[in-house]
């Protein structure tokens, strides 16, 4: 992330100390994570100690200080969607971005994760892409859903 975007944001809250998990938010909105020296510009021109910031950082699952995707995949394993074929989908996913769960692609486009239910079981196997649902996949619609996101 440009030095330039950081100050912008930094600006638009008027440098206040109380807003940091506002600007941090914002950063991680923009960028999918939050890198060091971003991280340090805020300390310096918000004057809040990296330590504090790391500690807000780390706290909230809102934050990531490894490099994320432009693009989170997130794949259900649950039981009900076990039952439906979601490692077809997995398999599929990994294949097509090559990386496996807990990972992230070296262009930044995809991080993938497994999760455990995502709520909607009747519509399993269920993938999930940055918050969008999508239901009853197979191995084809999971890869032209993928073909989607650039
Ligand atoms: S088990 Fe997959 S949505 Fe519930």
């Amino acid at each position: 992330m440009e030095t330039e975007r950081t100050d912008q944001i930094i600006d638009k809250h008027h440098r206040e100390p109380s807003a940091l998990i506002q600007v941090l938010l914002e950063i991680q909105a923009e960028n999918h994570w939050l890198p060091r020296e971003a991280l340090e510009r805020v300390a310096e021109r918000l004057q809040v100690p990296m330590t504090r910031i790391q500690h807000i950082a780390t706290f909230y699952k809102a934050f990531s200080l490894v490099p994320k995707g432009k693009h989170e995949i997130h794949i259900c394993v649950g039981t009900a969607c076990h039952v439906r074929g979601a490692q077809r989908v997995l398999d599929t996913v990994q294949d097509l971005t090559g990386i496996r769960p807990g990972e992230t692609d070296l262009d930044l486009k995809f991080s993938l994760e497994t999760v455990n239910c995502l709520g909607c079981c009747a519509l399993g196997p269920v993938m999930e892409i940055d918050g969008k649902t999508h239901g009853k996949m197979a191995p084809a619609q999971t890869a032209d859903v993928l073909r989607n996101y650039d």
